[in-house]
């Protein structure tokens, strides 16, 4: 099979396993990333095959939606990928990618590292952040039951993994304990500049929401 028959496949898998995901976490999610991985690989010397593939599969089963449970989403890919005969190591080098490419497993950033991680893990975080991120926040904000804002609850920073998966703060919080550090912690010069952009929008929306929840004109 050709590189890009393999890509039309995975394309139509991923959008079957997806079917009525949560709005942020949908097809359209990962076409999003899929494309942000395609401009960042322009800037840089990467395997094309490795990146698309990790970019479509990197959550065919999100660990929040399956109870917690990490492993499904790895063994559904890695199977896809065998039932297609993909090279072994293609095979593996997306798995890394796809168990490593989390914002909650970052501290586990040294048992596997590679330019094909770098560019989807940022191709991931910049659909966290400007307006599609607001958007995704407050979408899973909404499936979640989580109020907008309490201010009651403060933001808490350097949360554990187990803390932050079952974290049941208000919407506005997840910005202060995840999106706002993302620009910080993007791996490639490109994927730096689009999100530098991206947070800046991101700032200015938290000023208008809290000038307005403030009641000032
Ligand atoms: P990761 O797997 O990298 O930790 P997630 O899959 O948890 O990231 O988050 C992906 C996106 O889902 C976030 O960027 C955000 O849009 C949304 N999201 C996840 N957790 C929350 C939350 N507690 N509140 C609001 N949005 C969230
Ligand atoms: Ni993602």
């Amino acid at each position: 099979m050709g590189k890009n028959d393999i890509i039309e496949k995975t394309i139509a898998y991923v959008k079957t396993e997806l079917a009525g995901a949560e709005g942020g976490h949908d097809w359209w999610h990962i076409y999003r990333v899929w494309k942000n991985a395609q401009l960042i690989m322009q800037y840089e010397k990467a395997d094309r095959l490795v990146v698309e593939l990790a970019a479509l599969l990197h959550d065919i089963a999100d660990a929040k939606f399956h109870n917690g449970n990490e492993e499904i989403g790895p063994q559904k890919a890695s199977e896809f990928m065998r039932t297609n005969d993909i090279d072994n190591n293609t095979i593996e080098h997306v798995v890394n990618i796809i168990r490593h490419i989390s914002f909650k497993n970052d501290n586990q950033r040294h048992i596997f590292s590679s330019k094909e991680l770098d560019i989807v893990q940022d191709a991931d975080r910049l659909d966290a952040i400007g307006a599609i991120g607001i958007a995704r926040a407050f979408n899973y904000g909404g499936f979640k039951n989580r109020t907008i804002y309490d201010p009651d609850v403060k933001p808490k920073l350097l949360m554990s993994k187990e803390e932050y998966k079952k974290s049941e703060a208000p919407t506005i919080n997840h910005f202060y304990e995840k999106l706002l550090l993302l620009k910080e912690k993007m791996n490639t010069q490109t994927g730096r500049k689009l999100a530098a952009k991206r947070h800046q929008f991101l700032e200015n929306f938290l000023q208008q929401f809290f000038d307005e929840w403030n009641g000032e004109k």
